[in-house]
């Protein structure tokens, strides 16, 4: 008998439902030959219903969603929405309330997409990101004052608790572990500068990875360096972890050099708890409603899912499904210029999953 899971859909804002509706479209697809059933239940969280009603998030959300197995999110970000009201009040509050502490973000450049690092192709590009997701400059920690004044002072604080690496560390050991490749978990910080947030998680992984990890290799970069490294030889890399505001950074750049946000996927994982599938890009506003986005990135933030909820062989045949799309039909993974429509590009890895 397979599992039965229920889905907590978020089509969000721009073009966030269209891509999810692919998304759920290429999941429905597959799930039967798995044996897996799954129900969606839709929630109008994103900036038209905030222009609505006036309410970023009702607070009832979180604990709402603490009832599904997953929480699949198309994007937030609306146009007529000053920046950062969705982005904290939907976004990082789902993150931060349900406790999703590690951002898990590939960066794998498939066969047949254009690279923009001269002479690496899919041998060279093929590694993961584990961002930390709870703390850093993320925490809202700091203030202002004498604003509007010209001696006006802000202040917003990195702030790491050695629980909170910890946990993170745990997570990512473990996963370089588990995807058994290089056995190499690289460390990005910046200890030479920020000499107590680097330090604690540096003396954390090394403390760590000396009592438990043994079979783990372990390597430390600078963040300036490490996106030098990335570009220059992405193939040095197997796991990189990091705080969240380096990882949010490094995580763009690893996207462009997969072939873009049309592909880059992410997951908010909490791994005791709920976890929020989305991908990396924003909502792309302009694109909204002209059915030419691409939503690989919504469909293997959806395979991700699959993975996640221990669907592992489902994930891989979405997995397979994507290669063989982007090998043998995309033109690009650009909008608009695919060569097919949102709904077509859903259509074809749907029939490939299903076949
Ligand atoms: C991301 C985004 C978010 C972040 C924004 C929209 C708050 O850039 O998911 O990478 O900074 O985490
Ligand atoms: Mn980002």
């Amino acid at each position: 008998m397979g599992k039965t899971y229920k889905i907590a859909a978020i089509g969000g804002d721009g073009t966030g439902p269209e891509v999810l509706r692919e998304g759920i479209k290429v999941l429905n697809a597959v799930a039967p030959k798995f044996g897996v059933k799954l129900e969606f239940t839709h929630f109008d969280f994103g900036g038209e219903r905030y222009l609505k009603t006036g309410e970023v998030l009702p607070e009832s959300a979180p604990d709402e969603l603490r009832k599904f197995d997953a929480i699949y999110l198309g994007a937030i970000g609306h146009p007529d929405v000053k920046p950062g009201i969705l982005e904290k009040g939907i976004l990082l509050k789902l993150r931060f309330a349900l406790d999703q502490y590690i951002n898990l973000r590939p960066v794998k450049l498939y066969p047949g997409v254009d690279c923009p690092l001269k002479d690496k192709g899919p041998e060279q590009i093929d590694y993961v990101v584990v961002r930390e997701n709870s703390g850093d400059l993320y925490t809202g920690t700091g203030g202002v004052t004498m604003k509007g004044t010209p001696h006006e002072v802000a202040v917003q604080a990195a702030v790491y608790s050695r629980f909170q690496v910890d946990r993170c560390l745990k997570f990512a050991f473990e996963y370089t572990r588990k995807r058994n490749r290089k056995k190499t978990l690289a460390l990005c910080g910046k200890t030479n500068v920020l000499t107590f947030l680097y330090d604690l998680w540096e003396r954390a992984f090394h403390e760590m990875g000396a009592k438990d990890y043994a079979d783990i290799t372990r390597e430390y970069y600078h963040v300036d360096a490490t996106c030098m490294w990335m570009v220059k030889n992405p193939e040095w890399f197997d796991v990189i972890v990091t705080g969240n505001m380096f990882g949010d950074i490094i995580t763009d750049l690893g996207a462009i050099t997969q072939g873009g946000m049309g592909i880059a996927a992410g997951g908010n994982i909490n791994p005791e708890g709920v976890s929020m599938f989305e991908c990396i890009g924003g909502s792309a506003p302009k694109y909204t409603g002209k059915n030419v986005i691409n939503p690989l990135a919504q469909i293997a933030s959806g395979q991700m899912m699959m993975e996640i909820l221990g669907e592992e062989k489902m994930a891989r045949k979405i997995e397979e499904a994507i290669m063989c799309v982007v090998a043998r039909k995309l033109k690009s993974l650009a909008a608009g210029k695919m060569g097919y429509s949102t709904t077509e590009v859903g259509d074809l890895v749907a029939e490939h999953a299903a076949s």
